[in-house]
Formats: C-alpha cells, structure tokens, sequence
C-alpha cells in the first residue's frame, strides 16, 4: 500500500464528473439551437411549392427589373417581372436558355386610382408572387424550370402547380419557357 493509492482511485470519479458536467452544459447549449434550426426547416418545407419544392427568394424586393406588365379584367393587375443577377446578366447578354442559377419573380397587385390623380393607377394590395428557378438537373422534366406561386406567402395547391409548365411550354418554348422579354 503507497500513499498515492487512494489518489489514483479517486482520480477516475473526478474525471468522469467533470465529463458528465461538461456534457450536461454542451447539451444545455446546443438543444435550444437544434431546436431553432429543426422548426427553420420545417417551415422552410411548409413555405415550398408543392411538385417543385420552391419558395420564395430573399431580397427578392430589391431586385432588378425586366419589364412590368398588365392583365386585364378578371384579373385586372400590375405586374412586374424581375430577376436576380444571373437573370439579368443573362438578359442584357441576350443569353438562351437561361444558366442554372436564374431566379425569375413576378409580382402583381390589383390596379387602384391613384389618390392624387385621376388618370394615373398605382399598386393596390399584392395579390400572387410567381418564381421560375433554373436548375436543368433537378428540374428536367419541366424544361429545366420549378414553379411557384404564393398568396400572402403560402404556396397555392397543388392543382395550380401543374399549370404552370404546360402554359409556359405551349406558348413560349422557343424562349426557354419564358414569356417576358427585357423592357427597352
Ligand atoms: C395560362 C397561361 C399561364 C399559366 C397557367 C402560368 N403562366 Fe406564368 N406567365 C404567363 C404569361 C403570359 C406570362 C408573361 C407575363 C404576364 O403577362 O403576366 C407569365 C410569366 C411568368 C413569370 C415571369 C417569367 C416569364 O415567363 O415571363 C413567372 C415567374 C411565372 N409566369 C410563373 C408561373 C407559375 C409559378 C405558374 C403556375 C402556378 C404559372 N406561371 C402559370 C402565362 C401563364
């Protein structure tokens, strides 16, 4: 028997609680952020596009503008189609099909009287976002596009997301699916 002995006995239980009470604080750490990041994605999942898995882009409000448009009655809206840089880059450079990477959005709002002035129509409550990705692997069998269309950012049924490629491939196939042309 040495005098060090009840030393190296003791030793292992030091460590172990020191163990456990360093894991204790890791996990008391780390559980509220697990938490955060698991209820992030399943909102991210809830706020995607059915079929196309789309949501809609952050920022996309500061966006560049490819031209506005109109729709008459039922509809009745302004709209404007917008892109994020590599839309607009593939634009200015008269670029088809457009590169994997182009997010295309179009916002529309219900026509209203301008306040000030009788003849002019300013936006009126925001009524769809539509989003148009270009991803040609994940997307092939749509022309390389995901749809998406959003009310008060919720994405529409599934029914309406499998309008959206057959419109676009009937009428605009020859400017890879995309209907609005750069505003002069
Ligand atoms: C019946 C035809 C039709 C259907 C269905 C349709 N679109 Fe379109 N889409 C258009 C037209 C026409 C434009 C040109 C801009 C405009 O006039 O509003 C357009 C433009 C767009 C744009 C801007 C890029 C472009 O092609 O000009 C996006 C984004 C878009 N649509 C998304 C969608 C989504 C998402 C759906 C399905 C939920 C959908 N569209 C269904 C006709 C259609």
């Amino acid at each position: 028997m040495t005098p060090a002995e009840p030393e190296t006995k003791k030793s292992p239980y030091v460590t172990m609680i020191v163990l456990a009470a360093i894991l204790i604080v890791v996990l008391l750490t780390c559980v509220p952020y697990l938490v955060t990041i698991a209820s992030a994605e399943g909102r991210a999942t809830a706020d995607a596009s059915p079929i196309f898995g789309v949501t809609i882009p952050p920022g996309y409000k500061q966006w560049e503008l490819i031209a506005p448009a109109e729709e008459a009655a039922p509809l009745d809206e302004l709209r404007a189609v917008i892109g994020n840089q590599t839309a607009i880059d593939a634009y200015q450079a008269g670029k088809l099909p457009f590169p994997d990477g182009t997010i295309l959005v179009k916002r529309a709002w219900k026509r209203k009287q301008s306040p000030e002035f009788a003849s002019a129509t300013i936006p009126g409550a925001a009524t769809t976002v539509q989003v148009m990705v270009k991803d040609s692997k994940k997307y092939a069998a749509t022309g390389g596009w995901g749809f998406g269309r959003f009310i008060n950012g919720k994405p529409v049924d599934e029914a309406q997301h499998r309008t959206c490629f057959a419109c676009h491939e009937a009428r605009a196939k020859a400017r890879d699916y995309v209907f609005t042309r750069l505003a002069p």
